[in-house]
């Protein structure tokens, strides 16, 4: 049997077969014109899966980008704490709850709360917003997306009322970690923030930047591993995109080709998983969350922080919904949603495992 059927029969592979499998991708993409079958071919397969088990659906995230401050420099992101060029902001209790109030009434029934690593958010005062959400909307879910914290503030923010924490791994392979992040950062103390949320019950979030510096194709076969093996409830992956004030401001962007193939092998992999056409893969092709629906994601995640904000959360350039005409990204994602044949839904949109 070939690797691509021995992949859908049997939902995994190991790293020597995943290297084998995206190397036929690329031999496949290297002319400029041709088509790759295997993408094709797994696609058709990823929304099989996904049509069988979400149907047409699409599940709507609100993202709050609540605060652009944050403690660690990570060498790919834009809000790293050494750059001097971005205005720093931090919303009040109030404008995030006025963020749920508004995404509520347009039908979002998840929030998720994402910043950088901000020590004004204690335990006390993130636990405190946490749980005015949850008291105000008991019917919704909240997603955490703040970084890597301590199993005790893990604990009391999901006893608060969190549901989901998002995590990405960034890479599963610790040297290259190590190129992506200062010493101070450990690929052993993310791995155990995302053992240790799993363990408090969270629904758990994992994934990677596609084409970060000096990323392998080994790299992206051991990704691959962790996640069959972690059986994380949520997976994101987008392309790498540069951002200007950082020292990878020069290197190339991810490819949106294999962002799509690897949507799909992680459909295949992972059928149940909640999966978003991400952001970045909006902005690095006009029609990538459209495409990434049609390779097997079954997740946006619209913006819904203050239009006034938006500019100052740039992890990268170019960043897309930041300007006054993305004030209502659900309207505009429901007719992108559409036009492919899905459509949104009103509702938490938990794992169905
Ligand atoms: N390009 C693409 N994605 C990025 N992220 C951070 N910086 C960039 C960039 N330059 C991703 C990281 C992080 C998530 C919130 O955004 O994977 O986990
Ligand atoms: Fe934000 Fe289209 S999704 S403007």
């Amino acid at each position: 049997m070939n690797l691509a059927d021995k992949f859908i029969h049997e939902h995994k592979l190991n790293r020597e077969e995943y290297i084998g499998l995206l190397q036929q991708f690329e031999r496949e993409n290297a002319g400029t014109n041709t088509k790759s079958t295997l993408a094709n071919y797994l696609a058709g397969e990823a929304v099989r899966l996904r049509r069988k088990i979400y149907g047409t659906d699409v599940y709507v995230r609100g993202l709050i980008e609540f605060t652009n401050i944050c403690k660690n420099d990570c060498y790919y992101c834009g809000i790293r704490k050494s750059n001097p060029h971005i205005e720093r902001y931090r919303l009040t209790k109030e404008e995030i709850l006025f963020c749920c109030e508004n995404g509520y009434d347009l039908g979002y029934r998840t929030f998720v709360l994402q910043g950088g690593e901000d020590g004004y958010y204690t335990d006390e005062r993130l636990a405190d917003i946490v749980r005015t959400i949850h008291s105000a909307y008991p019917d919704c879910a909240i997603t955490l997306s703040v970084g890597e914290r301590s199993y005790e503030s893990y604990r009391l923010l999901r006893e608060a009322g969190a549901d989901r924490y998002l995590l990405r791994h960034e890479t599963a392979n610790p040297e290259h970690y190590q190129m992506l992040h200062p010493a101070v950062l450990s690929h052993e103390n993310r791995m155990q923030c995302l053992q240790n949320l799993r363990s408090l019950g969270y629904q758990v979030g994992a994934g990677f930047m596609v084409g970060s510096p000096y990323q392998t194709t080994a790299h992206l076969a051991e990704d691959l591993v962790f996640l069959q093996e972690f059986r994380p409830e949520m997976v994101g992956i987008g392309p790498f995109i540069p951002h200007h004030d950082t020292q990878f401001a020069d290197h190339p962007a991810g490819s949106v080709k294999l962002t799509l193939f690897l949507l799909s092998v992680i459909r295949i992999m992972l059928p149940h998983v909640l999966l978003p056409a991400t952001t970045a893969l909006g902005t690095m092709d006009p029609l990538g969350r459209e495409k990434g629906m049609l390779a097997g994601a079954n997740v946006v995640m619209p913006n819904l922080s203050p239009v006034k904000n938006r500019k100052q959360y740039e992890l990268y350039d170019n960043k897309i919904c930041t300007g006054e005409e993305a004030a209502e990204c659900r309207g505009c994602l429901a007719h992108r949603m559409n036009s492919v044949g899905y459509q949104l839904v009103s509702d938490r949109g938990d794992c169905k495992s």
